[in-house]
């Protein structure tokens, strides 16, 4: 609808995306990921550009084509995408973290292939910085939109992070629902906002349910400034 009447609401806006999964190294040739696709980010990004925005895509690995007009920043790890993200975070007015970061790393990457010696191999992790929650503690002006995968008790999960994060509002999804979640084209998700009002949207295209949450951000930018 917007795209038709050639909305450009978000003109002169800055909106920051994080999209996709982070690939934290164990070795030269080896990683531990996730299985984000990008396909949620990507739709915000183009959402919001359709919208006038000026957007920052920070991406992780996608196999998806880098939208026209939209400016990506590819990164691997969630210390760059960190770093990618804390360069731009002063001058963006909204900020949507669409991103499945990794929690954890291998406590050092080895620097050479790891041979397949004994018959068990432990990896020892440490914890990745929060990426959001450090923008949360950060935040002046932004406006600061978080997702949730979850597998369980989405709603409480999902609110606890909005309030420990500071965010204005959170996606919550429900990552083993059918149609919804990781490399779908589709997804399920319930909107919170900081206020604790709930809204609970269908099964929609990931590029609907971006046009949905880019209105959302529009209202919010319209009332806070
Ligand atoms: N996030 C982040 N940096 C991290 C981990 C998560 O910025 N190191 C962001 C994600 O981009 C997402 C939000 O925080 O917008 C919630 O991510 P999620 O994985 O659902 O929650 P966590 O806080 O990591 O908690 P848990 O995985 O234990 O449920
Ligand atoms: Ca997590």
């Amino acid at each position: 609808k917007s795209l038709l009447q050639g909305n450009r609401d978000l003109a002169g806006k800055r909106v920051l995306v994080t999209a996709a999964g982070t690939r934290e190294p164990i070795d030269p040739v080896r990683y531990i990921g996730n299985h984000s696709s990008g396909k949620m980010g990507y739709a915000l990004a183009e959402a919001a550009a359709a919208r006038g925005a000026e957007v920052i895509l920070v991406s992780g690995p996608s196999s998806l084509a880098c939208p026209a007009g939209i400016t990506v920043t590819k990164v691997e790890t969630a210390a760059q995408m960190r770093e990618a993200v804390l360069a731009e975070f002063d001058t963006v007015d909204v900020v949507i973290k669409a991103a499945a970061v990794a929690d954890y790393r291998p406590e050092t990457a080895a620097d050479q292939k790891i041979k397949k010696t004994g018959n068990t191999l432990t990896l020892s992790m440490i914890k990745n910085p929060d990426i959001l929650r450090e923008l949360g503690e950060r935040k002046k002006h932004q406006l600061l939109i978080g997702f949730a995968a979850e597998t369980q008790e989405l709603l409480s999960h999902a609110q606890e992070k909005l309030i420990k994060k500071n965010l204005d509002m959170i996606v919550a999804n429900d990552v083993t629902l059918p149609g919804a979640g990781f490399n779908t084209d589709t997804n399920i998700v319930r909107v919170i906002h900081k206020n604790g009002q709930i809204e609970e949207l269908p099964q929609l295209t990931k590029r609907q349910v971006a046009e949905i949450l880019i209105d959302k951000i529009c209202v919010m930018l319209t009332n806070y400034t």
